[in-house]
Formats: structure tokens, C-alpha cells, sequence
């Protein structure tokens, strides 16, 4: 593939990266994950914004503008003749320089970004999966897109052994959200999700979902549920751009209701189709 790199275009064959990189030594650098539909991107400006909120909260100074950035990306898109479904990986760093936990004077931000052929687990989706409870070990700023992303991948990794497809992460019982998505619990037609505080990233879904729900009059209730409501919920599902809207079906080893895909997760399925294809 051909990369972004900085402002460049790149053989992915000549992107090196220097041994004191700050983002592999210290993780101190933010991501973006945006998924292309039919060769356009879906829900760009929502990403872009949220890059520059996750950029100024770790105190980097973003090198582009955010129409230059989107420039950039499009390009990226036709350089690598991208005109079906892909998914568009960005990161930036604070940079190179000698190691030391201080930000290094007149440092330079590493930015790369590539595209990836990616299609929709249409049978995953359809059919939803299971989970399992896992406690949240993160830090009280999970809105930054960090690259830390360790307690993600250690629960995510705990719940494959499982055979689950997420682990719903919570604080002292109180879910927060997915390992890499975003939680919602359905009861009496109504949705409920974590209130976007700074300890939970704000799915850029989890937005279009708020939407969804204010279009086809479902309450989209901003409270957080514990583990033990989960028992008594109607519909659970989660959403992130890699996983859309996927419904839960079994809850820590327990059916969620019947066990299959319930009404208003469907109708929020159907709302996602529509709205990115
Ligand atoms: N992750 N919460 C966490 C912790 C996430 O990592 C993600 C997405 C989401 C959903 O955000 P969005 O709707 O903007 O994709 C919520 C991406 C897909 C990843 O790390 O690969």
C-alpha cells in the first residue's frame, strides 16, 4: 500500500521509524480508525474533530489544518485506488527525539496514515455474540483516542479466551463501555448509555446512534447502567466503526433475554445502513 506519511506519499516499504520514536517508547500519540464505504468516507469530520480534541489534549501542535488533513486522506484514498469498502488507520506522535519523559524541545510530530481493504462481517453483525464483564483498569481520560492502549488489548484478549467477541468494561459495576467500542443496554424501548464524560471515548457511532434514536423517537437516555442491570435488560448491543451497530445476545454466560437480536437494536441496524451506505 501506499502510506501517508507527513505530507508525503510512500511506499509502505519506505516508512521507517526511528528507534527513539515517542509513540512505541512512551505510547505518547493519538489514532483515529475511519471506515470507507463505496470508496467515501463515513462520519470524517466527526473523526477529524475528535483527532484535534485527542491532539490538544496530550499538548501536541497539530501540523496540518483540518481541511488539509482531509485533503490529505482523499488522496490517500486515490493513490491507493481505494472504491469499495476500506478502513483508514491515522496516528500521530509527539515525534523523535532522545529518550526522556519530558516533551523534548523543538520535537516534530510523526504523522502516518494507510488504508486497508475492509469489508462488513455481515454474519457477525446479523447474528451478534456474546460478552463477558471485565473491570476497566484504564485512566480517568479515555476520551483521548490514545495510543496506550494496553488494558484494551489485556481485556480484549481476555475475553477472546472466553469466546467472546468484547469484554464490557466497568468501574466498581458501573459499565463504562466496550474494550473497543461503545455500550448501550436497551429496557422499555428506551436506550442507555454511559453520558459521554471524559472517562469513556465518544464513539463517533455512538453520535450517529444519538441521532438514529432522536429520528425513530427511541429515548436515548445519557445514565449509566451497572453490571447487574444487565440481567433485567431487553437488548444489549455495542457500536464502533469497525463493528457498526452489533447486538449482544449473551451476557457473562447468560442469555440476554432470548438470546437473539432485539427490535430496537435492529432498527438501529437498519438506521446505520441507511445513513453510511
Ligand atoms: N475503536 N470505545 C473505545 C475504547 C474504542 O476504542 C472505540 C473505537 C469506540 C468506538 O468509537 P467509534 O464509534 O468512533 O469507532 C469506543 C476503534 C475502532 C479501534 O480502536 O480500532
Amino acid at each position: 500500500p501506499i502510506i501517508l506519511s507527513d505530507k508525503e506519499f510512500l511506499n509502505h516499504e519506505e516508512l521507517h521509524y526511528p528507534f527513539e520514536e515517542r509513540g512505541l517508547q512512551f505510547g505518547d500519540g493519538v489514532y483515529e480508525v475511519i471506515r470507507v464505504y463505496d470508496g467515501n468516507y463515513y462520519l470524517m469530520e466527526e473523526h477529524i474533530d475528535r483527532l484535534f480534541r485527542s491532539v490538544e489534549a496530550i499538548k501536541i501542535t497539530m501540523p496540518y489544518s483540518k481541511e488539509e488533513l482531509k485533503g490529505l486522506l482523499q488522496q490517500l484514498l486515490e493513490k491507493n485506488q481505494v472504491d469499495l469498502d476500506a478502513k483508514v488507520y491515522l496516528q500521530i506522535t509527539r515525534g523523535s527525539a532522545a529518550r526522556d519523559h519530558a516533551f523534548p524541545v523543538d520535537v516534530k510530530p510523526n504523522f502516518y496514515a494507510y488504508a486497508q481493504e475492509f469489508s462488513r462481517n455481515l454474519p457477525a453483525m446479523w447474528n451478534g455474540g456474546s460478552v463477558m464483564s471485565h473491570p476497566d483498569h484504564r485512566w480517568d481520560w479515555c476520551y483521548i483516542k490514545s495510543l496506550n492502549l494496553l488494558p484494551n488489548v489485556l481485556a480484549k484478549q481476555e475475553a477472546k479466551e472466553n469466546g467472546c467477541m468484547e469484554a464490557i468494561l466497568h468501574k466498581d459495576g458501573v459499565v463504562t463501555e466496550g474494550s473497543s467500542s461503545n455500550a448501550y443496554l436497551v429496557r422499555d424501548g428506551k436506550v442507555y448509555t454511559h453520558p459521554a464524560k471524559k472517562n469513556i471515548l465518544h464513539g463517533c457511532v455512538r453520535m450517529r446512534v444519538e441521532q438514529f434514536c432522536d429520528d425513530l423517537g427511541i429515548p436515548f437516555v445519557e445514565e449509566a447502567f451497572r453490571v447487574d442491570d444487565i440481567q433485567h435488560a431487553d437488548e444489549m448491543f455495542i457500536t464502533s466503526s469497525t463493528t457498526e451497530v452489533t447486538p449482544v445476545t449473551h451476557f457473562d454466560g447468560k442469555k440476554i433475554t432470548t438470546g437473539s437480536p432485539g427490535e430496537v437494536t435492529r432498527k438501529l441496524q437498519y438506521a446505520y445502513e441507511k445513513d453510511a451506505g
